[in-house]
């Protein structure tokens, strides 16, 4: 037979030799969730492995990540109040900046990214302002530039808005620009879904919508051209990086951006396709590292540079062997 495609399957040497797509810790980024105190580290029960971490903690933890080899971590912040006009999170005091100069301090040589979305600090939870019951987009803007400025002022090297309101990536590039921070990039989560994938996230970063739910400003999961169009329209408006989210059940979107675009593209492997593994695990249904992998795998596969994981910490170990 003169095809014979297994004659490259014969070994672990030879299969490694002609791998098409690397996975390695250098284009992986760990979320942290962060909360005001001391000596907190509260588990997340959603989210396996996971915790609630006060500032002390957080610099603990974010030091064994840089330490096993991960460039990058994502902060979301729990605020201690929270009110109608996200007020904590704009506070240059608040929790984000205070935890972001406490890593550039003491955890020097990592990446420190902030997500910018009013969620956390609202009370109704949603990710924009409100007005007579509805999401006030216009409003939003400025909140939401003057939070990116305070993160931007405590030292993050670059700022992710998630709340997909239109036109905050122009809004967030030009405070950025006017503040003295010309040179912080914005990586937009451009192509965010009204996912139910997002299920454990709610729990960990206790944000969920008290009325109604995500989906007039978050993506209809049907929708392609859409995303495409998002993406446009974040670059056109300065964002550096763009991202795609959730991941597994959007790769096909990933691979769209990535090749109509061709820049610098992030994917966000969410807390539900974390979470679902590590349940089936926990069942001993599954192999964790094995299923982790291949689904971080075919993230790259699809086109991701870079990805935003709850596995990060520990793929980095995994690929150490
Ligand atoms: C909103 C935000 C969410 C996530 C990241 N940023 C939740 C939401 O949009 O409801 C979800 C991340 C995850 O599920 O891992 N600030």
């Amino acid at each position: 037979m003169k095809d014979r495609p297994r004659r490259l399957r014969a070994n672990a040497l030879i299969r490694g030799l002609v791998r098409e797509t690397e996975i390695s810790a250098r284009h992986l980024v760990q979320p942290f969730f962060v909360r005001p105190g001391k000596n907190l580290r509260k588990p997340i029960k959603s989210m396996p492995g996971n915790f609630q971490l006060s500032v002390d903690q957080l610099v603990k933890d974010a030091k064994k990540t840089r330490d096993a080899g991960v460039p990058a971590v994502i902060l979301f912040g729990i605020p201690d109040r929270k009110d109608a006009a996200a007020t904590s999170g704009t506070d240059p005091d608040g929790i984000i900046p205070t935890a972001v100069k406490a890593l550039k301090d003491r955890a020097p040589g990592l990446l420190v990214i902030t997500d910018v979305c009013l969620c956390e600090y609202t009370d109704h939870g949603h990710c924009g302002l409100v007005s007579h019951g509805r999401i006030d987009n216009d409003a939003s803007l400025p909140v939401l530039a003057k939070m990116a400025v305070a993160h931007a002022e405590a030292g993050a090297d670059i700022v992710a808005p998630s709340d997909m309101m239109d036109g905050r990536v122009g809004a967030i590039r030009e405070a950025l620009d006017q503040s003295g921070f010309a040179e912080t990039p914005i990586l937009s989560y451009a192509a965010k879904y009204a996912s139910a994938f997002y299920g454990p996230f709610r729990d960990a970063a206790e944000s969920p919508p008290k009325f109604g739910d995500r989906s007039t400003y978050q993506m209809d999961p049907a929708n392609v051209l859409e995303a495409l169009r998002e993406v446009e329209l974040d670059l056109a408006e300065g964002a550096d990086m763009v991202m795609v989210k959730p991941a597994l059940p959007y790769l096909d979107v990933i691979r769209r951006v990535k090749e109509k675009f061709g820049r610098p593209t992030a994917a966000y492997c969410v807390s539900g396709e974390y979470s679902m593994v590590k349940a089936a695990a926990a069942n001993g249904w599954i192999d964790e590292k094995r299923a982790a992998l291949e689904i971080l795998t075919s993230i790259r596969r699809a086109g991701a540079d870079l990805i935003v994981t709850y596995w990060a910490t520990e793929t980095a170990a995994w690929l150490e062997r």
